[in-house]
């Protein structure tokens, strides 16, 4: 771990109480501001145990930066500082939007949660583009994944997404296509099987530069919708799979505000995201990579999802609870697993236990 996360932990670690007692929005936008004042990081955590690839892409590590935290692409540059090995930015939406009204992010202490329903609130693709291209110049240590999405007033959103594949695929190492927030109405539709061809046809031929294409997909499905869904990317040739997004359900949450409205993540969708990982991996016989996301707090957790099937893995509500330090903490618990079990590289365990 770099002196400065182990700097940031010790910070985090006394100003806890203050950040808080903040709204949970505005505390993320001072987290931001402070970040964007960092200089990029020159070097990445990373060891031979560690480096992976996928889709071509080479990862100094398999833990990643999950959406949702750089909506805008202010500091992926500096991420690499905390030990994340990707950092995907987004979702990003064709024109500017504001989102639902505030308050619309919770934190859930108790239950080490967050919900959300922020709906895609981001400044549009041109600005992020402009952003990306200036930090491209400066420094360009780790992959850098683009997370595209859909206006909320579009009325065609399939052409939201064949725009944003256009316009941000020159600048990304992958594209994400992110089908799965519970916070634009009738987007997760999409998921179904005869939209999904279409949608990923479009992306593909959209595409000018060609990219790897992941596909973000939600834990709230059934065993149909798994089969449909690996069938359509293995017919559409996808790259990678993400598994998954934020729930609609609740697993028992004792919060007093487990009751808002919005997709539910940290530690109470660790399981479920677990499983559906595994659904996703019995259900495409470890033809398609897949990402693991969701709940993941700790090297163990990671370990469980690699082995379970994600060639990577990526985080975002448990830095809330365990600080800026996390990613480089389970990079490193990472390789001493890897140890443990007898594997002499992270990637040597990739579904294992499938
Ligand atoms: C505040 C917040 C905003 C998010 N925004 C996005 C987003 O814009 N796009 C996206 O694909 N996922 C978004 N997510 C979902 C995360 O990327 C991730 O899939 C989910 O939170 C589960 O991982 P976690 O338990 O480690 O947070 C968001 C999550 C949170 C908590």
């Amino acid at each position: 771990m770099t002196m400065l996360a182990t700097l940031a932990d010790t910070l985090f670690a006394l100003a806890r109480p203050v950040v808080h007692a903040t709204d949970a929005e505005a505390a993320h936008s001072l987290t931001i501001t402070a970040l964007e004042r960092l200089p990029p990081a020159r070097c990445a955590v990373t060891s031979p145990i560690l480096a992976t690839t996928l889709a071509g892409i080479d990862f100094p590590n398999p833990v990643g930066l999950a959406p949702g935290f750089d909506k805008d692409a202010r500091v992926p540059a500096q991420m690499p500082h905390f030990g994340f090995g990707f950092v995907e930015v987004g979702t990003l939406t064709p024109l500017p939007q504001d989102g639902n009204p505030r308050p619309r992010v919770f934190r859930l202490t108790k239950d080490r949660a967050v919900i959300n329903r922020l709906g895609f609130n981001n400044g549009g693709q041109d600005a992020a583009i402009r952003r990306i291209e200036r930090m491209r110049r400066l420094a360009s240590i780790v992959p850098l994944g683009i997370n595209i999405g859909a206006n909320k007033d579009s009325t065609d959103r399939i052409a939201d997404y064949a725009r944003g594949m256009a316009a941000m695929a020159p600048l990304a190492d992958y594209i994400t296509v992110n089908i799965s927030s519970p916070n634009t109405p009738g987007l997760r539709a999409l998921q179904d099987k005869g939209a999904l061809e279409a949608l990923l046809a479009a992306v593909r031929a959209s595409a000018t530069t060609p990219k790897p294409i992941f596909l973000k997909v939600a834990p709230d499905l059934e065993p149909a919708d798994i089969d449909d869904i690996v069938a359509v990317a293995m017919d559409q040739r996808l790259d990678a799979l993400i598994v998954s997004n934020t729930t609609v359900t609740r697993p028992p949450l004792t919060d007093a505000q487990a009751e808002e409205a919005g997709g539910l993540s940290g530690a109470p969708l660790r399981d479920l995201a677990q499983q559906r990982l595994a659904d996703f991996r019995k259900a495409s016989g470890g033809a398609i990579p897949l990402i693991g996301v969701g709940g993941i707090a700790s090297a163990d957790d990671a370990w469980a999802r690699i082995r379970a099937g994600a060639s990577l893995v990526q985080l975002y509500s448990a830095l809330v609870f365990e600080g800026p330090g996390l990613a480089g903490r389970i990079a490193r618990g990472l390789e001493a697993l890897a140890r443990r079990d007898g594997f002499v590289r992270v990637a040597d365990a990739v579904g294992v236990d499938g």
